[in-house]
C-alpha cells in the first residue's frame, strides 16, 4: 500500500493490506473508545462482544487512561524523554508525544503500528513540537531488532527509553516468543529505561473474556488472547517494579475517575 504524504514511516515488516470486510482490532478498538475510525464490520464484532463482555468499553477507556498516567509519570517524575510506543493504536486526543511533550517539549517518541488504517492516519501522530520529534514506523512487534533499528533514526538508543507495550503482546500468540520480544527490546536499551505493558486476562473479574476472545477469534484478527497475572509479571522478569506494581490498569496509581478495577493487568517497571 502507498504511503500518505508527508508521512515519514519506514516499513519494517508490517504492510498488511486494509480489508473493510474484517474487522480490525485497531479499528475496532476506536469504536469501544466513541472514535469514528471504523467500517461496519468493525461496528458489529465490537457490539457483540459488547453483548458477552459488557466491560470491553470500560477496559478500553481505562487503558488509555493508564497511558496518560504512565506517560505523564514518567516525564514528570523520573526524567524520561524518549517513548517507543508499541501498538499504538488510531490517534486518539492524548497520544503519547502530547501528553510528553506537554511536559518535556523535547520528548522525542516513536510510533509502531503494523495496521493499515493506522498507517492512514498516522500524520496526526506526527505533529511533534518544534523541540522534540516523532516518528511512525509500519512494522511488526514479532521483529524487535527492525524496531529497534528503524526507531534508532529518532531515539537516542544509548540514553534510556520507556519501551510501551500497551494492548499488544495479547496478539503474540506464543508466550515464550512474547517474552523474548521483550527481552530483546530491553537488552538493547540502557538502565533507567522503563517498560510500561498492560494485556487482557480472565482474571480480575474476566471470566467472559474467553466467550469474547473466542468469538473475536471467529470473526475479526489478528488473534487474540488472555493470559494470567503470573505469565503477565513474567515479562518484567529482570526489572525493578514501580508502585504498586502489576494491577488492574485502572488502579495503578489511580487519579479520581480511575477507581473501577477492570480486567486488563498494567504495571510498569525499571530496568536497573
Ligand atoms: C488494543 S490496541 C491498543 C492501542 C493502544 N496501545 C492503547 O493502549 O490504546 C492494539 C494495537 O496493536 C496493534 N497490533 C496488533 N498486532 C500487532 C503486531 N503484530 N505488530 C504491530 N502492531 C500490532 C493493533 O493494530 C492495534 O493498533
Amino acid at each position: 500500500m502507498s504511503q500518505p504524504d508527508g508521512v515519514d514511516s519506514r516499513t519494517a515488516g508490517g504492510a498488511q493490506r486494509l480489508d473493510p470486510e474484517v474487522a480490525h482490532n485497531a479499528r475496532v478498538w476506536n469504536y469501544w473508545l466513541g472514535g469514528k475510525d471504523n467500517f461496519a464490520s468493525d461496528r458489529a464484532v465490537g457490539d457483540h462482544i459488547r453483548t458477552v463482555f459488557p466491560v470491553i468499553g470500560d477496559v478500553a477507556r481505562a487503558d488509555r487512561r493508564f497511558l496518560a498516567r504512565v506517560v505523564r509519570f514518567l516525564a514528570a517524575e523520573r526524567g524520561v524523554r524518549q517513548f517507543l510506543d508499541i501498538g499504538t493504536g488510531l490517534p486518539t486526543a492524548d497520544n503519547t508525544h502530547q501528553l510528553a511533550q506537554r511536559i518535556a517539549p523535547e520528548s522525542r517518541v516513536v510510533y509502531v503500528d503494523n495496521d493499515p488504517m493506522v498507517l492512514v492516519h498516522a500524520r496526526a501522530l506526527l505533529t511533534s513540537s518544534a523541540e522534540g520529534a516523532t516518528d511512525y514506523l509500519d512494522a511488526d512487534v514479532h521483529r524487535p531488532e527492525q524496531i529497534l533499528a528503524a526507531a534508532a533514526r529518532t531515539l537516542d538508543l544509548d540514553r534510556p527509553v520507556a519501551v510501551m507495550l500497551l494492548g499488544i503482546l495479547n496478539f503474540v500468540a506464543d508466550t515464550d516468543q512474547a517474552t523474548e520480544i521483550v527481552r530483546r527490546l530491553m537488552d538493547a536499551l540502557p538502565a533507567g529505561s522503563f517498560l510500561a505493558l498492560t494485556h487482557p486476562t480472565v482474571e480480575l473479574g474476566g471470566e467472559a473474556n474467553v466467550a469474547a476472545m473466542a468469538f473475536w477469534n471467529e470473526h475479526a484478527a489478528p488473534p487474540i488472547r488472555a493470559r494470567t497475572g503470573a505469565e503477565i509479571a513474567g515479562f518484567f522478569a529482570g526489572l525493578d517494579w514501580v508502585e504498586p506494581g502489576l494491577v488492574s490498569c485502572a488502579r495503578w496509581r489511580p487519579v479520581e475517575g480511575d477507581d473501577t478495577s477492570v480486567p486488563q493487568y498494567g504495571g510498569v517497571a525499571r530496568k536497573p
